[in-house]
């Protein structure tokens, strides 16, 4: 696990999207995993930034979202397909082709639908890079606590923790989904490679208990642990109470693999 603290969320962002266009460039066809959420808004502004300025080429990347809420059509401004569309699909040169995203309107089988997700994802060769944010509750994807550490692409029943977290998107008079569709832990830890973001005070407890509490299904993000393959990158407040501040310290200055700003 390499954990990189940056001073704020401008810096956190331009970092992320920093690890994602290395990897695009080295992979012109990366399969690349990707959240939505305010975290993200940053990382989503410096890739467009990138391609505009420094031709980053997504002309061949393979996308696969972590998520959708379940009732939201692809048009509803709150959907994280809209989300998407709006804050990087059309500002880059995605293939429409090669994006995938589970879809909010999909009725009837449910578990039929995850499945084809899966299979999906499956199919492309499996995701390269898989960007995360985390709730509060230390939720990755929409996987709520005491979800399965094993489990598949889903409904999930949210919590009222995160329904609540996620009003701000909403507006006042809208009744927000209670249910997602989500990528299981499992599909998750299946990626190569996963980068992790969080930013702000209202992480800083999931962080900690992530990176440094018990492998538990209550917090959901704790699975990261039996993963080679992780970055987590926060900004000052949400590292604020990862207790083994002193360790990364040491680290840092024994192997200079952590950014330097700030411990
Ligand atoms: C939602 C998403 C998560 C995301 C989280 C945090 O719950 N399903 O994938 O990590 O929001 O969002 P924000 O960055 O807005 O705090």
């Amino acid at each position: 696990m390499l954990l990189v603290l940056k001073p704020n969320s401008d810096e956190l962002g331009r970092e992320a999207a920093r690890v994602v266009a290395n990897a695009v460039r080295r992979n012109p066809t990366l399969r690349l995993g990707l959240a939505t959420g305010n975290t993200m808004l940053r990382m989503y502004r410096e890739l467009v930034r990138l391609h505009r300025e420094e031709r980053l080429d997504f002309s061949r990347v393979v996308t696969f979202n972590l998520d959708e809420y379940l009732g939201l059509p692809a048009n509803h401004p709150q959907s994280f397909h809209h989300f998407m569309r709006q804050n990087f699909f059309a500002q880059v040169n995605v293939a429409p082709r090669n994006i995938h995203m589970p879809d909010g309107s999909v009725k009837g089988d449910y578990q039929q639908y995850c499945a084809s997700y899966e299979e999906t994802i499956r199919k492309a060769g499996g995701i390269d890079l898989q960007i995360l944010g985390i709730g509060r509750n230390g939720h990755v994807g929409f996987n709520e606590p005491t979800s399965s550490l094993g489990s598949r692409t889903r409904l999930k029943v949210l919590s009222k923790e995160t329904i609540e977290d996620n009003r701000k998107f909403f507006a006042a008079n809208e009744e927000i989904p209670q249910c997602a569709i989500t990528m299981g832990i499992g599909t998750i830890l299946e990626a190569k490679r996963i980068l992790l973001l969080a930013s702000g005070p209202s992480k800083a407890t999931a962080v900690a208990n992530a990176i440094e509490g018990p492998l538990t299904a209550s917090v959901t993000a704790s699975a990261l642990q039996l993963h080679g393959e992780v970055t987590f990158i926060v900004d000052r407040e949400a590292g604020a109470q990862l207790k083994q501040q002193e360790y990364y310290q040491r680290v840092l200055e024994m192997t200079n693999i952590l950014t330097p700003e700030r411990l």
